[in-house]
């Protein structure tokens, strides 16, 4: 067996610091173990690109970088990944902003890494394309005849066959899917989602072992949820905590890129409510929301940030005091090991996106908890976290009066019922954590037939 070869159009950074979204947290802790080549855009655009990767090697897995000149990777990654796709496939289609030169980058970005990675892989590596950036690569790289396995991973939710069907070049997107050998979702609903849409598309059918029988081949489809480094995760906090002052109130906190999948408006209106009904809560809570930066070029990024920041100002105008800030508000990334204590040392966990593909969060806030007196958990139900994590307190995340009485719920918890949910929560992710994750998908990567649909092998 060769190596194993990760693409990704983000990649970690070179120097191992910095990293936040899912994507990138999660790879780089199953990467860290055996190793392989990881390659991923480079963090800067030039306008005389290199021809051809450009490789680190760190301690624990090499990094191969490819660089775009500005104007590709603006249509490419600002225009058609995070104006077209990611709006459609989060559901949000009145937020999708279609131009012809967006498509065409996509496509030819594909295309142009297909030919770096051909130079670079051997028919017994393993490569592993991961998310909605990069779907037409293994139509390219077969095209230029690369016979290696190739599988793709969708970190992003999956909409029903309607919502897909607002994508203009939704059918492509379906061929371009059917080309792996293996494709993996975080749940059953967007596994549901995809086998439909194959069916309706491409006449796929769906046989006894699970994969579907699509225009004379085999493609194997899967449910892997992903996962953080619990044990790592847990002692990151536990350590950090031991020199860390408790908060002076107890804390509720929500950590999320600035994205409007997340639901931050809603969050801060539901607060607002639970602030209007329990006023003996007044000066004896608060929230902290971290909420870094993402895609500030696209405009809908633009005004989700407006928004935010005007309602955390009209909600401490309106309730704090001199002596309490209800909402505290950072736009900015911090330390994982901060980040773990913070978790922590804060009584309830915010996590309520609209719609998300699994919310590392999620796991993130359970893994940090101190297990003798753990904070609770409030998880969107349209995050795919919530099909693994029923022992959350589950929430609308559209409905203002839900989140409030929750968070109401969360604070006056009982400990024996915070620590009986916190433990049912904690031992399925301990049994479930990235390396799990890892291992399920390469597995079966790996014992995929690769037989026709008459049954000859390929
Ligand atoms: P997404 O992949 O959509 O960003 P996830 O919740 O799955 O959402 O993953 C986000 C990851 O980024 C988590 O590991 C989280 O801890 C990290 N992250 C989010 N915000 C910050 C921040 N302000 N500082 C550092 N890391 C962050
Ligand atoms: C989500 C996506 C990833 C993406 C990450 C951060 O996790 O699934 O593909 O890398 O968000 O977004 P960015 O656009 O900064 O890479």
């Amino acid at each position: 067996m060769g190596r194993l070869v990760i693409i990704s159009n983000r990649a970690p950074s070179v120097d191992g610091s910095g990293d936040s979204g899912g994507l990138v947290v999660a790879l780089k802790d199953a990467l860290a173990k055996d190793g392989g080549l990881w390659i991923g855009g480079a963090p800067k655009q030039t306008d005389a690109p290199s021809p051809s990767l450009i490789f680190h090697h760190r301690q624990d897995f090499d990094i191969g970088l490819f660089e775009l000149e500005p104007k590709l990777y603006r249509d490419y990654y600002l225009g058609y990944s995070n104006s077209v796709l990611w709006p459609a496939l989060h559901g949000r289609v009145d937020l999708i902003d279609v131009q012809p030169c967006y498509a065409a980058a996509y496509r030819e970005v594909a295309g142009r890494l297909a030919r770096l990675i051909a130079e670079t892989v051997r028919d017994d590596d393993l490569i592993w394309v991961h998310d909605y950036q990069l779907i037409p690569l293994a139509h390219e790289l077969k095209a230029l005849g690369v016979k290696s396995r190739i599988g793709f991973f969708l970190h992003i939710p999956l909409p029903d066959l309607q919502t897909f069907k607002a994508i203009p070049d939704w059918r492509d997107l379906a061929r371009w899917l059917a080309d792996y050998d293996l494709i993996g979702f975080q749940t059953r609903r967007d596994l549901g989602h995809m086998i439909n849409i194959f069916r309706h598309t491409l006449r796929g059918e769906l046989r006894s072992n699970g994969n579907m029988g699509i225009a004379g081949r085999e493609v194997a489809l899967g449910c892997f949820p992903i996962s953080i480094n619990v044990d790592g995760f847990r002692r990151l906090a536990a350590e950090g905590a031991v020199n860390t002052p408790a908060p002076s109130l107890p804390r509720l906190i929500g950590v999320d890129r600035l994205d409007y999948s997340k639901g931050l408006p809603q969050r801060l209106v539901g607060y607002q409510k639970f602030l209007e009904s329990h006023a003996a809560f007044h000066g004896k809570v608060s929230l902290l929301q971290i909420a870094p930066p993402t895609r500030d070029d696209v405009d809908a990024y633009k005004a989700i940030r407006t928004e935010l920041e005007h309602l955390a100002g009209h909600i401490n105008g309106r309730f704090g005091t001199v002596d309490w800030t209800p909402v505290q508000y950072i736009h900015r990334a911090l330390p994982r090991d901060e980040l773990a204590v913070l978790f922590r040392l804060s009584r309830v966990g915010l996590v309520t996106p609209l719609f998300d593909g699994m919310n590392l969060v999620a796991k993130e806030y359970v893994a940090a908890q101190d297990a003798a007196d753990p904070g609770v958990l409030v998880l969107s139900q349209f995050a795919g976290a919530a099909e693994e994590m029923p022992e959350a307190l589950i929430v609308n995340p559209h409905d203002p009066q839900d989140i409030a009485q929750a968070i109401s719920t969360a604070l006056e918890m009982p400990l024996g019922e915070r620590i009986e949910r916190h433990d049912a929560l904690y031992s399925h992710l301990q049994d479930h954590d990235v390396d799990h994750w890892c291992a399920a998908f390469l597995k079966r990567l790996v014992s995929v037939e690769r037989l026709d649909v008459d049954g000859v092998a390929r």
